[in-house]
């Protein structure tokens, strides 16, 4: 009996990506940077079955992507029937990007328990398929998603032992978003008038970003992964109908690390399809802005990850 299970870890954002092209390969319409966390861990385990079953956090469910996934998968690979089984550590689908390590843990499992024999940038450019942030959580540490000969993959550009950062989320609300990134991503292509500025801009941002990461800049870093998130909310909010994913302590949330930084304490934040704030800082602080961000009124709990590694068979 072919079983495999892998870990894998949500990724954030801190050059964003926002938009499609056009097409069925899920290619992303920008470049994006992403750092890959730890502590959040998604274990997925895959094996053949009579019929094809997916189970999230114990509970069968019938996901779209998952299902429309695997069609492509199977038309490149012929697989049997698969009995999926997910949990995560942490809330799905609540702007954490379980998706991400949702795609990239399923993908590796499955070349694992299969014998795919695929290389890391073959299993990067499927779990882009699955989920465009997933490319991403293949890799550990700070990753680019870029066109690379004609294909879109990820690859890593600096690895997690390198630059001693933490990220501190703060949740600010258990429920799952209501509009998905799919369909987020396609009403602001089709209504926002900000949408071209947002794609070229954000080619700019992708160049700044990588330069700012391989000096390990972090206030020029904070610059600009501060101004692409908020630039990508512009968008949403210019879409039609509008998209808020925010709540009134995501937005507390972040006036309070402006200020802890205006303090003179090294910390910027970055905020995705999702009202939890994620606070960007080097190891040294952590406790100072973990302290800070749980007395923010609204914010139910912290988080505290290091940077951490990509995808990996169990
Ligand atoms: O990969 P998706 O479809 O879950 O979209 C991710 C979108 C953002 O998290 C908002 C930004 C990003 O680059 O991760």
């Amino acid at each position: 009996m072919n079983r495999a299970s892998a870990l894998a870890h949500p990724n954030i954002a801190l050059v964003k990506y926002w938009g499609k092209q056009a097409g069925n390969h899920n290619i992303p319409a920008t470049p994006s940077l992403s750092v890959t966390l730890d502590t959040l861990t998604t274990r997925t385990s895959v094996c053949e079955s009579e019929r094809d079953r997916v189970e999230i956090n114990g509970s069968l469910v019938s996901d779209k992507k998952i299902e429309d996934f695997l069609v492509m998968l199977r038309a490149a690979h012929p697989l049997p029937p698969l009995l999926i089984e997910s949990s995560n550590n942490f809330p799905t689908n609540a702007g954490l990007a379980s998706s991400a390590s949702g795609f990239a843990g399923l993908l590796t499992a499955i070349d694992a328990a299969f014998g795919l024999q695929m290389s890391p940038s073959e299993r990067s450019i499927w779990a882009r398929r699955g989920s465009g942030s997933a490319a991403r959580s293949v890799f550990g540490g700070f990753v680019s998603l870029e066109e690379t000969n004609g294909d879109w993959f990820a690859r890593s550009i600096l690895p997690m032992e390198a630059w001693a950062l933490k990220v501190v989320v703060a949740i600010t609300s258990e429920t799952a978003k209501d509009v998905g990134s799919t369909e987020g991503m396609r009403r602001s292509e089709e209504t926002s008038p900000y949408y071209s500025g947002w794609t070229e801009s954000t080619k700019s941002d992708h160049a700044a970003g990588l330069s700012a990461v391989s000096h390990q800049d972090f206030s020029r870093l904070a610059s600009i992964a501060e101004s692409s998130c908020l630039k990508m909310y512009a968008l949403m909010l210019s879409s039609r109908p509008p998209l808020f994913y925010w709540n009134g302590a995501t937005l507390e949330t972040i006036s309070a690390v402006r200020e802890l930084r205006n303090g003179g304490v090294p910390v910027f934040f970055t905020v995705d399809a999702g009202p939890q704030v994620k606070a960007i800082c080097q190891d040294t602080v952590a406790d100072v802005v973990v302290e800070r961000l749980s007395r923010v009124p609204g914010v139910l709990r912290t988080l505290v990850c290091g940077l951490g590694p990509g995808a990996y068979v169990d």
